[in-house]
Formats: structure tokens, C-alpha cells, sequence
């Protein structure tokens, strides 16, 4: 039974995490850890038992990887992703895919001339809250979403990941955070046409970017919304509404909550608790469908594509509040 080997690069919180639900994902094998801290990289490679290195180079050298999950700071993706590709190994990249469209391009185009796979784990719309949202509306007894108004707010005190604290290695919160949110309503409403943005510094000045952004959508299928994000709410929240033809549904994520009415049910609705540990684990479910795209050919959950579209809006996004205009997106 042919087995994918992998390094993980980047021993951070998200690698790490990521390394041991990869030892949940059939047929795949954690042969390798790289992490420019030396420290970091020796430590965690004894924990799973396999080698580390402190250059990704090394590890793309190896012939026991075959696959490699860049989970390093958002700002470096670009450039190991390539290298990856380069080496003819296949990528599971982080979000965000990259800052610019035009590096996502490079990055995709590398991936299709050197025949490897290339993936996006936009992870949030596969945990189970999420997925049952567009469950939901998959199912059409809402109709199509229409209109939609995402909020989600948190503190950034002082991270343990300290790239969030630099804007060249996170980028901003957009693509630090808001991606998900834009991938997620791409999920629900097709692509984006035009976004028009709002993006301050109002609290968190210890930080080189936004700490609140206001994003006003419309989406090719004519549907509007809206996004709010803060990293300067002590008040953590994730919630949403998203009304659709034939109905409304909220969710709220902290509270594992989805209620739904459809036009014409009176006052009667439904609701319906999810919690983190029904269906499952989304990072397993991206993980093992990677593996399966690579092993077996079978369609990925996620693309990078899909990565791509989200970088398409926040990169719009930050011209757009720059200019204090709405900015078109291109097809
Ligand atoms: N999908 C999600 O839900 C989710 C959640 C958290 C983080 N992330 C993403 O995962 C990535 C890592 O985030 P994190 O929270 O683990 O950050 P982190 O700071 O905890 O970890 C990053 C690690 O990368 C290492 N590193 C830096 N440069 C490197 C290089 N050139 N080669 C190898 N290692 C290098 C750092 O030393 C650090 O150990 C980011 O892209 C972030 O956006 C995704």
C-alpha cells in the first residue's frame, strides 16, 4: 500500500498540532520536522521520532518525502512553497496562500508545470459548525443566500506567535484572519465582484496593521454582505447571519448554536447545537483529503484556487481602503 511521506515545515503551534493529526490520516507519515529555531525543530522532531533540520532545503532534499505542509509565518509561504514545488514535492500550504494574486499565480502555475499538488487549507469551513451551515444551504430549503453579515472579534494581546506583531511576516489582519471569513462566504455565495473596505488601527498600536476592518461585499450571484473583524475586542465572538431566499440562518460559533426559519414557518424555528466534537475533526478531514488527491487522484475538499480568490479580496481590499473606493475584481 503506497505510503506518503511528509515534513512539516514550521514547528510552531499550528505545525505541531497539525504533525499529530497527521498521524490519524491513513497511509500518511510524518518523515521529517524543519523549523529555523534549532531548538524548536530538535525538540519536536524527538517528540514524533524523525529527523529535524533547521534549513527547509534539507528536508525537501530527502527521498522519504514525498509532501510537505508549509505552516511557517504567512510571509514566508511564497518562497517555500516554490522551493517545494521545485523539488518536485507535493504542498499542503497554510492559509493565507500567499499576500498578491500574482504570487498565488507563480505559485500555481509552478505546481502544474512540475505535475505536484498544490492545496489551500482553509480549514474553517470544514469544521463542523461550518459544515453544517453550508449543509444547509446545500440543501436548498433556505434558497440561495442573498445576503450575509459575518462578525469576528478578539483581543491580540502579545501572541505566542510573534509574526502577528509584524505586518511583513502577517500581513495584516485580513489575511492573517479574514480569509477564512472570505473563503467561507465564497463557500456560500460565489465569488466576489466588488469589495469596498474600511481598515484602522484604533487600539492595538503595538501592531504595524489594522486592528478592525469593515468589509461590504457583492458577489457575482448578486447576494451582498458584510464583514466585521476586530483584534481589539476583549469580547471574543464568531457569529453570523446569512438570509436566504427562502429563509434566515444564524450561527454562533462560540456557542456551537445554528438557528434557522424558512419564510412562511410563523415563528417556529429550528435550532440546532454543534459542537467541536461532532462530525469530524476538519484538520483530519483536510489532512487525509490531501493524501487522498495525492495517492488516489480523488477531488481535494480545498484548492488553491480557492486560496487565490480569498487573497483576490483581501488584496482588493487593502487597495480599496487605501483609495477610499470600492475596487472591481477581476474574473
Ligand atoms: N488554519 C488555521 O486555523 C490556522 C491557525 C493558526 C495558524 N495558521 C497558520 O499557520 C501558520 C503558522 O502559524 P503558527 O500560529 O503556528 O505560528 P508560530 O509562530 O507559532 O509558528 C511558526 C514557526 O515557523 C518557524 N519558522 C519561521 N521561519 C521559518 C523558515 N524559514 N523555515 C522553517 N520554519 C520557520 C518559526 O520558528 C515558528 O516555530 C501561519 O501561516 C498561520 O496563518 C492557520
Amino acid at each position: 500500500m503506497a505510503e506518503l511521506g511528509f515534513a512539516l515545515i514550521g514547528c510552531g503551534g499550528m505545525g505541531r498540532s497539525e504533525a499529530r493529526v497527521l498521524r490519524d490520516v491513513p497511509r500518511a507519515r510524518l518523515a521529517a520536522v524543519c523549523d529555523v529555531s534549532q531548538g524548536a525543530a530538535i525538540e519536536f522532531g524527538a517528540e514524533m521520532g524523525v529527523s529535524a533540520h533547521t534549513d527547509h532545503r534539507e528536508a525537501l532534499a530527502r527521498e522519504d518525502v514525498g509532501a510537505v505542509m508549509v505552516v511557517t509565518p504567512n510571509g514566508l509561504h511564497t518562497e517555500i512553497v516554490l522551493d517545494a514545488v521545485a523539488a518536485g514535492k507535493h504542498v499542503f500550504c497554510e492559509k493565507p496562500f500567499a499576500f498578491t494574486v500574482a504570487e498565488c499565480d507563480r505559485m500555481i502555475a509552478a505546481a502544474e508545470q512540475a505535475g505536484v499538488r498544490l492545496m489551500v487549507g482553509h480549514v474553517l469551513r470544514l469544521l463542523p459548525l461550518f459544515q453544517r451551515v453550508i449543509d444547509v444551504f446545500d440543501s436548498g430549503v433556505l434558497g440561495r443566500p442573498v445576503a450575509a453579515q459575518i462578525t469576528r472579534i478578539g483581543w491580540l494581546g502579545d501572541p505566542t506567535a510573534r509574526y502577528r506583531l509584524r505586518k511583513e511576516l502577517a500581513g495584516g489582519l485580513l489575511y492573517d484572519v479574514t480569509v477564512h471569513e472570505i473563503d467561507l462566504l465564497h463557500r456560500l455565495c460565489g465569488a466576489t465582484q466588488s469589495v469596498y473596505a474600511l481598515l484602522d488601527n484604533h487600539v492595538q498600536k503595538h501592531v504595524d496593521y489594522e486592528d478592525d476592518a469593515q468589509l461590504l461585499l457583492r458577489f457575482r450571484s448578486g447576494a451582498s454582505g458584510h464583514l466585521f473583524a476586530s483584534l481589539a475586542s476583549p469580547m471574543s465572538a464568531s457569529f453570523g447571519t446569512i438570509v436566504g431566499q427562502r429563509g434566515t440562518l444564524r450561527y454562533n460559533h462560540g456557542a456551537g448554536e445554528i438557528t434557522y426559519r424558512r419564510v412562511g414557518d410563523g415563528e417556529e424555528s429550528i435550532t440546532e447545537t454543534v459542537t467541536r466534537s461532532d462530525g469530524e475533526n476538519g484538520y483530519l478531514r483536510e489532512l487525509r483529503s490531501f493524501t487522498e488527491w495525492v495517492l488516489d487522484g480523488k477531488a481535494p475538499l480545498l484548492t488553491a484556487a480557492e486560496g487565490r480568490a480569498a487573497i483576490q479580496v483581501a488584496e482588493a481590499a487593502y487597495r480599496s481602503a487605501s483609495t477610499g473606493q470600492p475596487v472591481t475584481i477581476e474574473e
